[in-house]
């Protein structure tokens, strides 16, 4: 718990004022993109690229001509890069700040090619014209360069909306491990702009990440530790802007998707014991929701709503 307390006071000072912010993201860019590009591809990132692959073959996504949009695409573009080896798509990769590490974006390309032919797409019959693409990208100097070679789109919104985008624009979104990090006040506007930006019969595939994030730096506590705390302690002693996470919970989530008009297709979760006495905040919660810790949701856009055809 100690170390758990000196990280939350730690991410608490670093979100003093704009220039210590500043700091932490220099940080983070250059000491994470080096810890990265050491460790090299992890094995949940190869667990990853199967299950989005695999995810857009069960939903029939058009392997030509289709529009995607990554949101929260952060420093290795991740499931866009796996995507685009086997989808001549055109991809949008959202983010709200640059915190792209091209180091580390080529140590994990370079971990996926050693393990491709064994694991990746293997049946699919784009199998060899991916893994020639995916020798291209290791050969990359830059992050412009790899956006010429795939035709990525990399767009910044520094306010975290998505208003600036057009309606019916694309087929399919996806997103890994961001939305617990969405502003929870913009949350239902957020979800209704993926609606509207979505065209009708189009797919949102989401996994978010509900474990206390403090828990990385303090393996000694429990996975949704969190949920000890009042919104006023939680707020007051460990919430901070540098690595924001919101507590939404998995009923909230679905809630949040039904309000925008989206279906649920299909939902693969995973569950944890909670070894912790949960504030009163979350009391009126059942286990599902109580022992959630990762989300993984896929919603479709109806084709036709409240009676249009
Ligand atoms: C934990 S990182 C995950 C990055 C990437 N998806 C991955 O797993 O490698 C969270 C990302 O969410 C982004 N993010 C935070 N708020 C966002 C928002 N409102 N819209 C889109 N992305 C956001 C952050 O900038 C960051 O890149």
């Amino acid at each position: 718990m100690i170390k758990y307390l000196a990280t939350a006071c730690a991410l608490k000072i670093f979100s003093l004022s704009p220039q210590t912010k500043k700091m932490y993201r220099f940080l983070g860019n250059t000491v994470g993109a080096r810890s990265r590009a050491k460790a090299g591809l992890p094995a949940s990132y190869v667990y990853r690229a199967k299950r989005i692959l695999s995810i857009f073959e069960k939903y029939n996504i058009p392997q030509e001509g289709a529009k995607l949009i990554e949101l929260g695409t952060g420093w290795v573009h991740w499931e866009s890069t796996v995507l685009r080896l086997f989808y001549n798509a055109e991809f949008t990769l959202f983010d709200v700040w640059d915190n792209r590490q091209f180091q580390a974006y080529k140590a994990y390309a370079s971990g996926l090619c050693d393990v491709f032919d064994n694991e990746i797409g293997i049946s699919s019959p784009r199998h060899k014209e991916a893994r020639k693409l995916l020798e291209a990208i290791v050969t990359a100097h830059s992050f412009a360069g790899l956006y010429d070679l795939l035709g990525f789109r990399y767009v910044i919104e520094p306010t975290g909306t998505l208003r600036k985008l057009g309606p019916e624009t694309y087929d399919a979104c996806f997103s890994c491990n961001v939305f617990e990090h969405i502003d929870q006040a913009i949350l239902p506007e957020y979800i209704k702009d993926i609606y509207r930006l979505l065209k009708p019969g189009g797919y949102s595939f989401i996994t978010i990440d509900l474990t206390d994030h403090l828990e990385i730096y303090d393996q000694s506590v429990c996975k949704k530790n969190y949920l000890k705390y009042s919104d006023a302690a939680w707020k007051l002693c460990f919430e901070n802007d540098v690595q924001y996470f919101n507590r939404v919970q998995r009923e909230e989530w679905l809630n949040l998707f039904s309000q925008a008009g989206f279906e649920l297709v299909e939902e693969e979760s995973l569950f944890q014991p909670v070894r912790v006495r949960v504030n009163k905040k979350y009391e009126g919660l059942d286990k599902k929701n109580i022992e959630c810790v990762t989300l993984g949701i896929v919603h479709r856009k109806p084709i036709s709503h409240h009676g249009q055809t």
